[in-house]
This record gives C-alpha cells, structure tokens and sequence, in this order.
C-alpha cells in the first residue's frame, strides 16, 4: 500500500558513520526550512541513553556544517532512542512501542547490507511495517545475484512502491539538471544525437583517498561504489528518451529502458587503476586488488546513441575534484583545414561549481588571414551555503513518497547486468601515482581526441587558440 507522507523517520544504525556524517545535518536542514516534524527514532545496539545520541547529533553538526541552536532544539525534541540486537524481536517492541500512533512510519536501513533481511523480518513481525516505507542505500547488493536476493527480501515484506533505493546522485540537482536542459530547451534536441555526436566522456574524479573506509572500499572498488550507481544515473538522463509524463514512473521507465539498450562490458573496454599507497590504508588487504580507478567504454544500442561510444571514468587520488561531462562534436565537413580545427563540444559540469558551456571556434579577433580560436560560451553557478543537499532532498522525497529521486528494483538489476561480467573476470589492476589521471594504460580505453581534464578554477576550461 502507498502511504501519502510518512509520520514517523526511524534510522537503523543511528550510531554509525552514515548518521553521524549525513543524516544529522540532512535532519537539522530540514528542520531549518520546516520540513521535518514527525518524531526522528534512532535505533542501533550499542549500550547508549537518548542523551548520547543527542550529543552524538550535536557532535555530527559540529563537524559536518555547524550546529544552528534552533534547530538543534527541535531536533533533540523530536529524537527518540530504541537500543537493541536486531536479531531481538524486544528491540522490534520497544521500536512498536517508540512509534505510538504512528501508522506511515519511513524505516531508514543505514546499515550494512548484511543485516537488511534480519531488520526485514524483525519489522514485519512485530507489526512496524503495515503502511510503512523503506528506505536503504547503495550499494543494493553486491552482484546481480546478491541484487536480486536483497531484492526479494525487501519484497517479501514491502511493495516495490514502498521501497526507497537511495542513490545520492538523485538527490542532487545539477544531475537532474541535465533532464531540465535537455528537455526545457527546443534546440538541444537538434544536435543531441549520433548524427552530431561523435563521443561523450563522463570524468568523476575526486582529490582524495578513501578516507578511513578502507574496509569498505576493499570489498567495493570504483566501479560498484560510483560508475555502476552515480555515473550510470548521470549517463541514463543523458541518454534516455523524453518520458511521456515526469511522474516518477514514466521517468524511470526510459531509464530502464536505456540501460537495456547497452550491452554487458567487456573486459577489454575496461582499464582498472590503483594508486600506489592504497595497500597501506586500514583494513585493506595486503594483496589487494581492487581497484581505486577505473575507465570504461559503453556503447548506447540504442535509435539515438548507436555507434556514439560513451567513455566514463572515476578515480580517488587524482589531481582534482569534479564531476563532468564532455560531449564532442563530429567536425564540420573540411572547408577550413582540419588541422586548426577544435571539435566543438558541449561540457556540463555537475560539482564543484555547476556550468553549461558551449564550446565553439571564432575568428581570433587579433590576427591576420583564417586564424582561428577556440573558446567556451559558459552559463556557471556556484552553489551557496543554503542549498538543499543531496541527502536532505532525497530523505524528504523519501517522505514524501516522491519515488522519481530512487532507483526501481529493475533499473537496479539492469545496471549489475552492464557490468557484471567485469566483477567476475579480475582484470589486471594497474598501479597510479596520487595525483595524476590514473594508470598510462588507460590510453587503451581513450575518447577520440583525448580525455579533457577537468580544470577546477572559476569554472572555465582554458581557451586554446590555434592558427592557420
Ligand atoms: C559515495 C561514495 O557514494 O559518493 C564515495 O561511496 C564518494 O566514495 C561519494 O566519495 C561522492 O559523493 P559526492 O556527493 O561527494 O560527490
């Protein structure tokens, strides 16, 4: 059954690194715009009062974007603690009990995925999932098998409208962004297609290692942790087709229908990186070979994309911090040699800063004869202090049972599909130095015309000039 607004928020886990680095300030934001007035139940086992948890939630805010003293308040108002072994059916009573009348509560599951079919059953014996929602994180599973396991789970209990697979990218709103542009703009539909296309390359590149999870990082690896999940999210508005409405459903359906249109990976598309030091960080294994890096070559069978190859690449410990697109065009047919020409090329920055720049060829205005120079039309943003993050959108969705920021179970499925074959091949893993665009091997699976490296400053690329 469909709930219209969840009367209650309960987070598993509510001691744990997820809360303390996302869920808090998510929960004082919304509190700050009056979005949040439902009682907030914190449920984990470690020994703690109610007090220790509002301290923990102050300590959160503390660190991760400053405690605002009125919120605050309410949020330490609205917060109520249930302490418990989730194999315990009495942690599930006290959560009953904790609830009251709440009949439409949202149960957040920020745990490990191995605990999900234990707090599963646990919630539906006693009687906390009639009318409820659920909400888990990414990574759903660790396979298309264990995808489809959790995904049984979970519909064992609840019903797929009722199941909130949180992706964060979802939740931010340059990523939806590039729905707004292609769809609220008539002359981008024009060129954006094989005919004008000739390669798009996606780059999320972070100036950081893996900071302290090294344990989870070891058993998940880049292409799990953001290109089977964030790039593939950012690819499928790129590619899918207009939906016939932007309800939740039509939207979701041409997302799944893009995935379907590409074929699985194969290991020679594929170049994995590792940057050297990583086998030192805790918790990773001495012989590790996971990977900290990975490019990889799509193809998009579909009516539009057939024959555009799609190039993504993300990777820890490389010289910057920027999630970007490049789309390059096919080069105008040769009346000016093709030697002084730049492709033109659409770039759409997503973070830091949030950019559309067309990037085109002009007289150089300076010289003499056919000289010519390259340069970038850019419409860029920065976002202030008062944006919505992406947890707090996707939280207050989730609430709200605005299903279109979530990923359906067969968009799940469909996108472990894409990149299974990789998971069970081990492909050779190439080490990196820190700081650089990771492995040289990664020539093998390179965009024509070469990969463009986000620059970070002002949100301007540099603007090449070439002559005749
Ligand atoms: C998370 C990954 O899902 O996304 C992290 O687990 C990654 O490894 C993070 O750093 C990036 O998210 P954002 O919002 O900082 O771009």
């Amino acid at each position: 059954m469909t709930n219209p607004h969840s009367d209650a928020l309960v987070f598993f886990g509510a001691t744990g690194d997820l809360a303390y680095k996302k869920i808090f300030p998510a929960l004082q934001a919304m509190l700050k715009r009056g979005h949040l007035n439902v009682p907030v139940v914190g449920v984990a086992k470690a020994g703690w009062t109610l007090e220790q948890l509002k301290a923990r939630a102050h300590d959160s805010l503390e660190k991760h974007g400053g405690v605002d003293p009125a919120a605050f308040e309410k949020l330490a108002n609205l917060l109520r603690y249930v302490d418990g072994d989730y194999q315990a059916p009495e942690t599930f009573k006290a959560l009953r009990r904790e609830l009251k009348d709440a009949h439409n509560p949202a149960h957040y599951l920020a745990i490990p995925p191995v605990l999900f079919e234990t707090v599963v059953e646990q919630l539906a014996k006693s009687n906390c999932s009639n009318g409820a929602r659920v909400i888990v994180e990414k990574p759903f599973g660790h396979d298309l098998a264990t995808a489809q396991e959790l995904n049984k789970v979970l519909l064992s209990v609840f019903d797929e409208a009722d199941i909130f697979r949180i992706d964060h990218y979802l939740g931010k709103r340059p990523v939806n962004n590039l729905l707004a542009f292609r769809f609220a703009n008539t002359f981008v539909e024009a060129f954006w297609n094989r005919n004008y296309i000739e390669s798009v390359q996606i780059t999320m590149a972070e100036d950081f290692g893996v900071q302290g999870r090294g344990g989870f990082y070891d058993q998940t690896g880049t292409i799990r942790d953001v290109i089977q999940n964030h790039l593939f999210q950012v690819m499928s508005n790129l590619t899918m087709e207009p939906p016939v409405g932007f309800d939740s459903e039509s939207v979701r359906d041409e997302k799944v229908k893009v995935l379907k249109s590409i074929p699985a990976l194969e290991a020679k598309n594929v170049v994995r990186g590792q940057f050297r030091g990583y086998l030192d960080e805790n918790g990773v294994a001495k012989d590790s070979q996971t990977e900290t890096f990975a490019a990889l070559k799509l193809e998009v069978n579909s009516w539009r994309w057939k024959g555009v190859p799609f190039y993504l690449r993300a990777g820890k410990c490389l010289p910057t911090t920027c999630t970007e697109i490049v789309a390059k065009f096919h080069k105008p047919p040769s009346l000016i040699p093709d030697s002084v020409l730049t492709e033109n090329h659409l770039r759409m920055r997503i973070s830091p800063d949030v950019t559309i720049a067309m990037g085109m060829m002009s007289l150089a205005p300076a010289a003499e004869g056919i000289s010519l120079q390259a340069g970038e039309m850019v419409a860029t943003h920065s976002p202030g202090a008062d944006e919505m993050d992406a947890y707090e959108r996707v939280l207050g969705a989730a609430m709200e049972a605005d299903r279109s920021l979530f990923a359906r179970e067969d968009y799940v499925e469909e996108a472990w599909r894409i990149v299974e074959p990789l998971l069970r091949k081990n492909s050779p893993i190439y080490p990196y130095v820190p700081n650089t665009w990771g492995p040289s091997e990664v020539e093998r699976v390179t965009p024509p015309g070469g990969w463009q490296d986000p620059v970070v400053k002002h949100g301007l690329s540099p603007v090449a000039t070439q002559a005749a």
